[in-house]
């Protein structure tokens, strides 16, 4: 692909998720790449107006078709730190809802639109704990939109695994996280919980099985709303 940046020689696979690898430039830089065809210039353009304000995210140094140099982050992603037994999963919940919050109380970018900045996979994989507190990665999914679309996307994902459908280590124990973030969660949880459950089957990432269970996912959430 011409639109790709090199990769130096000396650079080693760091890291990798659903869609992406990531790979250590150096002490202060990485670089993620999609492994499918997409652009990243949307999901920077969101990524700085959120530095803009304030928002924890890693510095964007450059954007290339599935490139993106960015910041090297240090330490733990939250869902790893809550494994290590270094952070209590409602205290993990505490940090989503916050997140959330923060996110959906930026200025919207349209002048006069309603819509808040929406991230839409706001989860334990997605946040790094670090010396300056969490951070948020992952914006492929970021835009313009309604804050309780994003507010019922964290609570539907961790359902998934709380009811396992998801497989991740954290496992069933993910269940005491998603009571306490649906007490936390900013805005309504439920009111477009249906829509994030459309969204989320129509996601490529997700398997016939996990898409199956989506409505055991959904009624879980429900349940822990009082
Ligand atoms: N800026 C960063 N600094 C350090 N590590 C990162 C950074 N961005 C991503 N990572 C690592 O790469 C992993 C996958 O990144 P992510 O953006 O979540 O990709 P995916 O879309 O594949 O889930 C993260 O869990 C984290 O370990
Ligand atoms: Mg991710």
């Amino acid at each position: 692909m011409t639109n790709q940046l090199p990769i130096p020689a000396t650079s080693e696979p760091f890291a990798a998720g659903r869609e992406a690898d990531v790979f250590l430039l150096d002490d202060g830089r990485v670089l993620r790449r999609y492994r499918t065809a997409a652009d990243t210039a949307h999901e920077a353009e969101i990524m700085a107006y959120a530095a803009s304000h304030g928002y924890p995210v890693p510095a964007v140094y450059a954007a290339s078709g599935p490139d993106m140099v960015m910041e090297r982050l240090h330490g733990p992603t939250m869902a790893e730190a809550a494994l290590a037994g270094d952070l209590a999963l409602e205290d993990g919940a505490v940090m989503l809802a916050d997140l959330l919050r923060r996110l959906h109380e930026l200025p919207p970018r349209g002048s006069g639109s309603r819509d808040t900045i929406v991230h839409l996979d706001l989860h334990p994989e997605n946040v790094l704990i670090t010396e300056r507190g969490p951070v948020v990665i992952d914006w492929r999914n970021a835009g313009d939109g309604p804050g309780d679309l994003d507010t019922a996307l964290s609570a539907l994902i961790i359902a998934q695994v709380a009811i396992g459908s998801i497989e991740h280590p954290l496992g069933a124990s993910i269940d005491a996280m998603l009571d306490r973030f649906l007490e936390l969660a900013p805005g309504d949880p439920v009111r477009l919980l249906d829509d994030a459950a459309a969204y989320r089957r129509g996601q490529l990432t997700m398997s016939p099985d996990e898409i199956a269970m989506i409505g055991t996912a959904v009624a879980r959430v429900r349940a822990g709303v009082r």
